[in-house]
């Protein structure tokens, strides 16, 4: 995720596009630039952190003009440079654009172009800077009049994956044009003027008309004109909308915390995950940056996932895929615990540090410990070029975009995507068939729609909630895959709400737990059809003999869930290794909405840290 601010109207533009990416600083914060035309130039000044240093340095440069456009950065593709932030040129320094989304087929797309264009970063966007500037001069070779839009659309006919974008060129200074499949684009409608941007919040300044682009739509933007069309080049009639956010509100798109936000940004970020990461013809991941041979991929007898918090319940979910795809025993060790314990580890072992922020000490120590001991290290990491990213001699980045809320929710379910991934990888070289990589694969594409199914279903979560909300204690219950999902419940809800809760699996309830049991002392049991669904069953009519409160997740479906218990949210039916996936969703918004009825700071509990950079 990075924030996209462009202006065209008759206001020097520099000021507006610098307040405006600070507005977007949430939306990623590892470089920013700015790129304004004059004169039939454009000038270009870019700064790796956030926006204060590209503040900073522009006190040193003249940038004037009345168009320009400018981005803050999340990467994904390439490291945090200079030289990797946007805006991005094409080869002859007139076209210039800024991108927020995935180009999966860049590689392909920059083999195509071949050596005519020379490329200067490591990002997927540049490509697009020169794809647009090839179909550009495509037309001044056949003699047409240069059009930008038209080079947008023809150049966005051959690119795979998802793209906010705004394009501007120094021959064309009173035209800005923007794309927009899947990655948001917002513009703003002013006297004589036009803002775009990722969101409504850097505008609501200046208007609070708005024009949203939908997925498809290209726009050509001038300061007194918009026109719409879409990729067959047909044009669209827009609406124009009053926005009634303030501006906190519109960083949250509307959502009353960034938690919120963050567990309804699911669906979209799980397609960012997977998207260009697989091969279903061959049934089988294809995670490049592991950075090892199908031998030494081969040679590994043993994987150790290594993590704190919730990366450390989404790696117990990785345990599962691992051992049961690839056939790999798989350990999970918590970070702090592992560095301090004499970790028995070999050439032959395979550790991955598992981390959203990338920086958590306990997991970058023992990352380090491991790797002195001579196992292959690798990452699953969400934030590009953080210390656990760089450490690591590979490894795969979860392009979960910015998580903001302490509590982690879109980065769990990205993480267990891509352990799901590389189990699978490992599986197809050992014994995995290609059918069953294929059902896997087509039963992960389908994840997204039952996510959304799911968040359909919050006011119902919220009544439930609303209900449970007084107890002083809570069980969560879970069996088999379905464990690690109670855990990670069970620390959300202490997390945010400051309930006392624990977890375990089911079938350890009689060596305990059961004493426990009351009418003050609901139990939250994931019932879904596994394999394990008639013994779970069987744990959930005890808890109901002995009176305790039951809630349960179940499979859509299953009518008999209710001869339980009246409170029963239902999820999608999926294949068993996939269903943490759909499972702790509930669970995130049961906690969430507790949390908020019991009044506590949501995104950002008491005594919690974001990012524990220190031991
Ligand atoms: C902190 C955060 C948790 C997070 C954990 C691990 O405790 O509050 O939300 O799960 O650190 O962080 P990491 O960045 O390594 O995933």
């Amino acid at each position: 995720m990075c924030g996209i601010i462009a202006y065209i109207g008759n206001k020097q533009a520099l000021p507006i596009l610098v307040k405006g990416l600070r507005r977007l600083e949430y939306r990623g914060y590892d470089s920013a630039g700015v790129a304004i035309a004059q004169d039939g130039k454009i000038n270009r000044v870019r700064s790796v952190g956030r926006i204060d240093n590209l503040d900073e340095k522009l006190k040193d440069h003249t940038v004037e003009g009345t168009v320009g456009i400018a981005h803050t950065r999340w990467a994904t593709h390439g490291g945090v440079t200079e030289e990797n932030a946007h805006p991005h040129f094409g080869c002859d320094g007139k076209l210039v654009l800024v991108h927020n989304g995935i180009i999966e087929n860049y590689r392909e797309l920059k083999t195509n172009l071949g050596d005519t264009h020379e490329f200067k970063t490591q990002t997927d966007t540049e490509i697009l800077a020169h794809l647009i500037e090839f179909h550009y001069e495509q037309q001044k070779i056949h003699n047409e009049t240069p059009d930008v839009r038209l080079a947008v659309e023809h150049a966005l006919a051959h690119v795979r994956g998802t793209y906010g974008l705004v394009v501007m060129h120094a021959d064309h200074p009173d035209l800005l044009v923007a794309a927009r499949l899947g990655s948001p684009l917002v513009v703003g409608i002013g006297e004589g003027e036009h803002y775009i941007a990722s969101d409504a919040t850097p505008m609501l300044a200046y208007t609070k008309k708005v024009i949203f682009l939908e997925d498809g739509e290209v726009a050509e933007i001038s300061r007194d004109n918009m026109e719409t069309y879409n990729l067959k080049d047909e044009a669209i009639e827009k609406h124009v909308e009053e926005i009634e956010w303030n501006e906190t509100q519109a960083q949250k798109q509307g959502f009353d915390h960034f938690m919120l936000k963050e567990i309804f940004d699911q669906p979209t970020v799980f397609e960012d995950a997977i998207r260009g990461r697989y091969n279903l013809l061959e049934g089988t991941a294809n995670l490049g940056g592991l950075n090892m041979s199908d031998d030494e991929m081969r040679s590994v007898n043993r994987v150790i996932l290594i993590a704190c918090g919730t990366a450390s319940y989404a790696a117990m979910v990785g345990k599962y895929a691992f051992e049961r795809l690839a056939g790999i025993p798989t350990e999970v060790d918590v970070a702090s615990e592992f560095r301090y314990r004499d970790p028995i580890v070999d050439e032959h072992t395979l550790v991955f540090g598992v981390s959203q922020s990338g920086e958590t000490a306990d997991t970058l120590a023992a990352l380090r410990e491991a790797k002195r001991k001579g196992a292959f290290v690798r990452g699953i990491v969400n934030v590009v070029g953080s210390t656990i990213a760089r450490e690591t001699d590979g490894g795969t980045y979860i392009h979960a975009g910015p998580e903001l809320a302490v509590a982690s929710t879109k980065a769990y379910t990205n993480m267990v995507a891509i352990m799901v991934l590389y189990a699978l990888q490992f599986g197809r070289l050992k014994r995995v068939s290609p059918a069953t990589g294929q059902r896997l694969l087509k039963a992960l594409r389908e994840i997204p729609a039952k996510m959304h199914e799911i968040l359909e279903q919050k006011d119902l979560i919220k009544e439930m909630a609303l209900k449970y909300k007084d107890y002083k204690d809570f069980l969560f219950l879970g069996r088999g895959i379905n464990f690690p999902v109670a855990l990670e419940g069970s620390h959300k809800l202490k997390e945010i709400s400051y309930i006392h809760s624990e977890a375990y699996p089911a079938g350890e309830m009689k060596h305990g737990v059961n004493a426990l049991l009351a009418s003050d002392f609901p139990v939250l049991a994931i019932m879904t059809k596994d394999q394990l669904y008639d013994k779970m069953r069987s744990n959930v009519e005890e808890i109901k003999a002995r009176k305790a409160p039951i809630l349960l997740i179940a499979t859509k479906g299953d009518e008999g869930a209710k001869e339980l218990t009246d409170d029963v949210l239902y999820v999608p039916d999926t294949m068993e290794l996939l269903e943490p996936l759909l499972n702790t969703i509930p669970l995130q918004l049961f906690a969430y909405y507790i949390a908020v009825e019991l009044g506590r700071d949501v995104d950002r509990p008491r005594n919690l840290a974001k990012s524990v950079t220190v031991e």
